[in-house]
């Protein structure tokens, strides 16, 4: 079973990406990470430039959320659909995570 975790990278406009990656892990005990990752992908190309990224976890009433970021770019090689996206920054690098959504209730 491979998990599902969405890496944030800056685009070369400054804006930032997200996409999903099911081939990631955590490399050993220090602070590596690894995934998978076509060149032809921005998220690859992201990362050698800015040697930068930002992994989110999505919680599972969160997968069909995180899966908007693999919607395809359009025209401009934009990708609308991440506006739909909650983020927060990061503190570390410069990048977003997908922010969990917490949902609150009254019960009264
Ligand atoms: C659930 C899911 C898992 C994915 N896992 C990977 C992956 O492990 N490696 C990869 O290269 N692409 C993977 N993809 C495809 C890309 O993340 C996707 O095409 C993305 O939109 C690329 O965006 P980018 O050009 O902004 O990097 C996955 C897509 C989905 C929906």
């Amino acid at each position: 079973m491979a998990p599902l975790v969405v890496i944030g990278t800056r685009e070369p406009d400054g804006g930032y990406d997200l996409a999903p990656k099911h081939m990631a892990m955590p490399i050993g005990w220090e602070n590596y990470f690894g995934f998978v990752c076509t060149p032809r992908h921005h998220t690859y190309q992201n990362v050698l430039r800015e040697q930068a990224f930002t992994v989110s976890f999505p919680r599972p009433e969160q997968v069909v959320l995180a899966s908007l970021s693999a919607a395809p770019r359009c025209e401009e090689d934009a990708k609308p659909a991440l506006a739909a996206l909650p983020i927060l920054p990061a503190s570390v690098v410069d990048g977003v995570f997908c922010a969990m959504p917490i949902f609150t209730w009254n019960v009264n």
